[in-house]
């Protein structure tokens, strides 16, 4: 999975925007991830009125695709209004899969910021950090 259609990744996780389910912030957020497989999984913000409970888009993503079966990803293209970019929990979170997942931050003028979970998460924590 070299090469892969950055708008068509983009095109999705705009579309799974469209689910967002944000009453109490307003700030709908859609997710693409793209496994190493080909498949995508889309997610997006599912708040709750236990704000605390509130699932980010991305962390629906890899749930959604972790739940089936999926653990190595390529990419991830995120959309948001202004271009947000992926909140810490979701970093670590996304961590847990590698680091060099290439990352779409996106908002809905169709600016595209490219970065990678490594240069979003310097210096993390993971698994091979558990030397018991
Ligand atoms: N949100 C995400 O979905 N992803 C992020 O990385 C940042 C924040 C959501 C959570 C909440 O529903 C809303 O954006 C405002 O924080």
């Amino acid at each position: 999975m070299e090469g892969f259609d950055r708008e068509a990744l983009v095109a999705q996780a705009k579309a799974a925007r469209e689910q967002a389910y944000a009453p109490y912030s307003g700030y709908r957020v859609g997710a693409a991830l793209l496994t190493r497989s080909g498949l995508v999984f889309t997610g997006c913000n599912v708040e709750n009125a236990v704000y605390p409970l509130t699932t980010c888009a991305e962390r629906t993503a890899v749930v959604k695709a972790v739940s089936e079966g999926e653990r190595e990803f390529v990419a991830l293209a995120v959309v948001t209004e202004n271009g947000g970019s992926p909140c810490g929990s979701c970093r670590q979170t996304l961590r847990e899969f590698g680091d060099d997942l290439l990352i779409l931050i996106v908002d809905t003028q169709g600016n595209i910021r490219e970065t990678t979970l490594a240069a979003l998460l310097p210096d993390s924590f993971s698994a091979t950090d558990l030397v018991i």
